[in-house]
């Protein structure tokens, strides 16, 4: 559980990470910028590490969340695996030199050639392949055997459980694209004597992200347990591994999201019978946000402050190409200056602020009263942006995407540079 604030504190009035003042970074290299703290990302890290310590556990950061090279290889350094989605991430990962046993590929469209790739990573191939429909499966078994293989595989089951949560990142329900069905898991498990190009390692869930309780998980848990209690009735050979997914929210306001001790008791709870009879048996988890989240924020500046009868719109430099979730989701994210100046604005009217970008849906922060007003030319920071921040950016208005920096040990460096004219119409003829 990571709050907008933990890792950037107010030194002097100066916003920092690790004692690196932000405002610096940000006149040397421009903004808009994102910049991570490495403590940001380690310490929730490492409190999940040490409350699974005593299962044989994995925990796969979800790579979705925040795709730059150097922060993958952060974490894997410290030991993580990492959860993918797409051929793409998978190359991330290559790249960044993941071990093959510590890699999860979920998404329920993985392509031939995807599998194929999965299949031939690091010369063994990936740890699961969670897979999520019956067809998807004959698909991954005709590429295994053309591959003289056998695809490791976990089935995704979705529970039918709401996790309330926003509807867009909800993926429990019965309603939602993901997963299988308990009875769906039955059938497949029929279907598996004529697949000799899989091999059923266990089951995996995810029921959504950014969840406030543990509630939803719980009842999630639960119907997993029953379901991996009867499979076990069925099957030649025990279940290796079972992957509970990520999900855990964050504070981007006044949240208060489940503890990391919280969560693993609940995983005791309902696994911790079966996991110390059978040590073979791996757990694994895919935390995105609570990892990332709180460990970035996005830094921009104050280009116009712009009246109107009743509120002003500050106008900054980055926009929703940039950082996308207020746009798509309406989510909140906390702005503060980087700079606590003693200037006191005389305007106490509502303030909106705003990118440039020509859609109103282009807003950071709607009707917000804020304490310090920034004047022209001042600097925010955008907190708790380390999380599907830059990794949903995009260039539109033709807008380069920002540069990334990582504050290590009291130092900065550039991870990501900043886009060009020049890469924007990279391929184009
Ligand atoms: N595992 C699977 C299979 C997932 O689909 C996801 C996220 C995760 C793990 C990681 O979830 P986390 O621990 O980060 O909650 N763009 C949205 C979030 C989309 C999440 C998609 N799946 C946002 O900005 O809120």
């Amino acid at each position: 559980m990571t709050s907008p604030l933990q890792f950037f504190k107010y030194s002097r009035g100066a916003l920092q990470a690790e004692n690196v003042p932000l405002e610096s970074i940000a006149r040397e290299l421009g903004t808009p910028l994102y910049v991570y703290s490495a403590n940001g990302f380690l310490t929730p890290f490492r409190e999940l590490q040490e409350e699974l310590i005593e299962f044989n556990h994995l925990i796969c950061f979800a790579l979705k969340s925040n795709s730059n090279l150097s922060i993958l290889r952060l974490l894997a350094q410290e030991g993580s695996g990492m959860d993918l989605v797409s051929g793409g991430e998978l190359y991330r990962a290559e790249m960044a030199g993941v071990r093959a046993e510590n890699i999860v590929f979920s998404g329920v469209g993985k392509t031939a050639e995807e599998m194929k790739q999965g299949l031939a990573y690091q010369g063994t191939g990936i740890y699961s392949f969670n897979v999520e429909s019956l067809q998807e499966l004959t698909v991954l078994n005709q590429v295994a055997v053309s591959m003289n293989r056998r695809a490791p595989v976990a089935l995704r089951f979705n529970p039918d459980v709401n996790a309330k949560t926003h509807p867009y990142i909800s993926t429990g329900l019965k309603k939602n694209k993901f997963g299988i069905s308990k009875a769906e898991v039955l059938e497949v498990i029929r279907s598996l004597d004529q697949m000799p190009g899989i091999h059923l390692k266990g089951i995996s869930i995810h029921i959504g992200s950014q969840l406030l309780s543990l509630s939803p998980l719980d009842d999630a848990f639960g119907k997993l347990r029953e379901l991996i209690d009867e499979l076990q009735q069925h099957l030649k050979n025990r279940l290796e591994m079972l992957d509970l997914g990520g999900g855990l929210g964050i504070t981007y306001k006044d949240e208060v999201p489940p503890s990391i001790p919280n969560y693993a008791k609940l995983i005791r709870k309902h696994f911790g019978k079966q996991l110390k009879q059978h040590p073979g048996m791996r757990i694994l988890i895919e935390p995105g946000r609570s990892l990332s989240g709180n460990a970035g924020v996005l830094i921009s500046k104050v280009l116009y402050r712009k009246k109107r009868r009743n509120k002003d719109f500050l106008i900054i430099d980055a926009a929703m190409n940039d950082l996308l979730r207020p746009a798509l989701y309406e989510s909140y994210h906390e702005i503060v200056p980087l700079q606590q100046g003693p200037r006191k604005s005389k305007n106490s009217a509502k303030t909106s602020i705003v990118g440039p970008v020509c859609e109103s849906a282009d807003c950071f922060a709607n009707d917000r009263d804020f304490s310090l007003q920034p004047d022209c030319g001042d600097f925010v920071a955008i907190l708790s942006a380390g999380a599907y921040g830059f990794s949903m950016s995009s260039t539109y208005n033709s807008r380069p995407r920002p540069a990334e920096v990582l504050i290590q040990n009291g130092e900065f460096k550039v991870i990501r540079k900043r886009e060009t004219w020049a890469d924007l119409i990279r391929g184009e003829d």
